[in-house]
């Protein structure tokens, strides 16, 4: 994808919610910083303390933990800020119907795996373990199940013999990193409908 160019046009604001390393989430302020991504992070939402948070500060953006009970604390958050897109990287938690109901179509989550193989934690390590020899990451609305919503994109890859798991980790955050910021790119500016199930994206993502 080229730089874009959108020149005294306010950018859409999203939002980015983690519970672990962040390494989506810096991909994605980098991306929006070097004109990949037309977009500005407004806030990284946490459940915990976390490495995400760590790189929310080296990155200068606002941050926020929530509260107990988080579906309140987070349904409260969410009618604050009206960001544009939820962005789930790495948040370890179910979202309740209600929230789902309310941003339908406007949260996304990125899976380490090709759904509907895989689904839930360890991901990367169940696929490994089990010997597939082609995996992936997707990238998905969120509906109301674990791993469940509408798939948007999916990028496969070979799993070579010689690799080890933590070679294998290494490859699909690669892809994560590169294809997450293009996916919310095309979501937010590009042209989408829904039939049934399917997601129809008209760019071409690579
Ligand atoms: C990623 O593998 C993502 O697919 C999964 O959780 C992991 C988060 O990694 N949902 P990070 O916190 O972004 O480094």
């Amino acid at each position: 994808m080229c730089g874009v160019l959108q020149r005294g046009v306010s950018p859409p604001e999203i939002v980015v919610m983690a519970s672990g390393n962040g390494s989506n989430f810096e991909a994605i302020v980098r991306a929006t910083r070097e004109g990949l991504l037309f977009a500005r992070v407004k806030k990284l939402i946490v459940d915990r303390d976390c490495f995400a948070i760590e790189r929310a500060k080296r990155l200068g953006i606002d941050w926020v933990r929530l509260e107990k009970p988080w579906q309140r604390s987070l349904t409260n958050l969410l009618r604050e800020l009206q960001p544009s897109l939820v962005v789930l990287a790495g948040f370890m938690r179910v979202l309740p119907p209600e929230i789902v109901n309310e941003w339908r179509w406007k949260i996304l989550n990125i899976h380490p795996s090709l759904l509907p193989a895989f689904p839930g934690v360890e991901a990367i390590r169940k696929a490994y373990e089990y010997g597939v020899k082609v995996t992936g990451i997707t990238i998905h609305f969120v509906d109301e199940g674990v791993d469940t919503g509408p798939i948007i994109f999916q990028k496969a890859l070979e799993v070579r013999n010689e690799w080890d798991l933590e070679e294998l980790e290494n490859h699909i955050h690669e892809l994560e990193h590169r294809y997450y910021p293009r996916v919310i790119h095309a979501v937010l500016h590009g042209t989408w409908r829904i039939e049934g199930r399917r997601v129809i994206l008209e760019e071409d993502i690579g």
